[in-house]
């Protein structure tokens, strides 16, 4: 049995590493909250995307970030979903090309500013294993667990790619390493809050672990730091 007080869990790390599934099986076993703060900046990066405006240009995207109304809700099957000005775009956030708008939104200090307070009023309300980039150093720097979650570019990029046929856009495995490598530089290299490990983060690289080992890993990790 877990402890009764809220306990908030950190996941960051690259793109690809399994944060998002890891950290979704690992909210089902221990009962909580999972939160994916990728999605909220994908949400943004798909507004930019319909404006037809450079998500790179600071600030044409600073502009339009008071008509914006992100709302983050779960359906009955206990997953997340992103709602834009009422509308349901969870789908539209995952095409291929909203990632790299997620990105460039995401290293412009107004557009995470934006999203600080949201991100950390989720954590007061319930205990909640999240995951993004600057989790543990930036958004829940108290996070009772801060877990850096990686694995080597080329297993990332074939389990990307995996992921990309199973939902029915398939692309070359070529073209998936070279975004991931160019969003693990934008990522690592960006001013405002760069993805980097956290201090205090136990590092787990799953390039040699199955899923159910990197499960378990985490499950231990965090057991082992909030009381099982
Ligand atoms: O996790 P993801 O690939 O869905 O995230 C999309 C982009 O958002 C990613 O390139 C970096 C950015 N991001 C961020 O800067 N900070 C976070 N906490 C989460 C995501």
């Amino acid at each position: 049995m877990m402890s009764k007080k809220i306990f908030s869990v950190a996941v960051d790390g690259p793109s690809g590493a399994g944060k998002s599934t890891l950290s979704k099986a690992v909210a089902a076993e221990l009962g909580i909250v999972y939160v994916d703060t990728g999605a909220i900046y994908r949400t943004i990066g798909y507004y930019v995307f319909c404006k037809e405006i450079d998500p790179k240009d600071a600030p044409a995207v600073i502009a339009i970030l008071p008509e914006l109304d992100i709302q983050m809700r779960y359906g009955d099957d206990g997953l997340q979903r992103m709602y834009l000005n009422g509308e349901d775009v969870s789908t539209q956030i995952r095409l291929p090309q909203i990632s790299m708008y997620a990105s460039a939104v995401s290293a412009i200090p107004e557009v995470r500013e934006f999203l600080l307070e949201m991100q950390r009023e989720l954590a007061r309300r319930s205990s909640v294993i999240m995951d993004g980039r600057d989790i543990g150093t930036v958004v829940l720097p108290e996070a009772d667990v801060k877990i850096f979650l990686t694995a080597a570019a080329e297993i990332r990029a074939q389990r990307r790619a995996k992921e990309l046929e199973e939902r029915g856009t398939p692309t070359p495995f070529e073209e998936v390493l070279r975004d991931i490598q160019q969003r693990d530089w934008n990522d690592s290299h960006r001013a405002a809050a760069p993805l980097r490990q956290a201090e205090d983060a136990v590092l787990v690289d799953t390039s040699e672990l199955t899923f159910d080992e990197s499960k378990l890993k985490l499950l231990e990790v965090i057991k082992g730091r909030v009381g099982a």
